[in-house]
């Protein structure tokens, strides 16, 4: 059956994601969805911070419980930003690249981040997909020079609502595609022709104890990030941030 969202709103809360993990323990079901419209805690992958100034962004986190195998759950993450392309797409007229694995970007700056996390629950192992889309500029919260908002993109402030509706319609079509061979084929698939990261891209990989510098090569089915480094010499990168190196985008 088909993913059907319930929302649930706050005007402030300390993390979108905090709240769906502590309501998947007690047990809530799949597709509930919370949105607040501020947080105070918000939080970014690898321990980062995610400013949420009241009403400035959607920021939102929707609870799964997967049925499928453990080894399809990273590519939540990419099914996610695939949703998030089309949703801006549809709702604002708005074409983002997408950035492996987790961001949304316009004119190289980023737009929206994705973090998806685990949590055992005493009915099983959830998946938490926080998304946090920069709606508009807050004047008394100026975006860091990397950053960029719906409302500085295409000249116009976007409705919130549309875009969430937008969005959890698009992920719930989105999310089915995950339960199928072919349906995660066809998501790597239109993933990578949305993304400037997905073939050729000069990119520089840093891992905890190591960077390096390679070219992009495509997906593995499970949704890492190839790279080759040198002439026949392929990583597969699994975590990790991924920079595009500026001016060479090649072949
Ligand atoms: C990243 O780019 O590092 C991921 C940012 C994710 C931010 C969103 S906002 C809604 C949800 N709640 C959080 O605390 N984080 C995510």
């Amino acid at each position: 059956m088909a993913l059907q969202p319930t929302i649930l709103r706050f005007d402030s809360i300390d993390s979108t994601n905090l709240e769906a993990m502590r309501q998947a323990k007690d047990g809530a079901p799949e597709g509930l969805c919370i949105v607040a419209r501020q947080q105070t805690r918000g939080r970014g992958r690898l321990d980062r911070t995610w400013e949420s100034p009241f009403d400035a962004g959607l920021y939102m986190s929707l609870l799964l419980r997967p049925q499928f195998e453990m080894s399809v759950w990273p590519l939540i993450t990419l099914m996610a930003a695939l949703a998030v392309h089309d949703a801006l797409a549809k709702t604002c007229g708005l074409t983002v690249d997408i950035k492996w694995p987790n961001d949304l970007c316009w004119d190289d700056r980023k737009l929206c981040g994705i973090l998806a996390e685990t949590v055992e629950t005493n009915r099983g192992p959830a998946a938490i997909v926080g998304i946090g889309i920069n709606l508009k500029t807050d004047p008394g919260f100026p975006m860091a020079a990397e950053a960029v908002s719906i409302q500085s993109a295409t000249g116009a402030a976007p409705n919130a609502e549309d875009v969430l509706n937008g969005l959890l319609e698009l992920i719930a079509n989105h999310y089915q595609l995950l339960e199928t061979s072919s349906g995660r084929e066809h998501l790597i698939r239109e993933w990578c022709t949305h993304s400037s990261y997905a073939f050729g891209r000069r990119v520089r990989v840093a891992l905890p104890d190591e960077n390096f510098e390679g070219t992009t090569r495509g997906l593995e089915s499970d949704g890492a990030l190839r790279v080759e480094t040198g002439k026949g010499n392929l990583r597969v990168v699994r975590a990790g941030d991924v920079t595009g190196v500026r001016s060479s985008n090649i072949n």
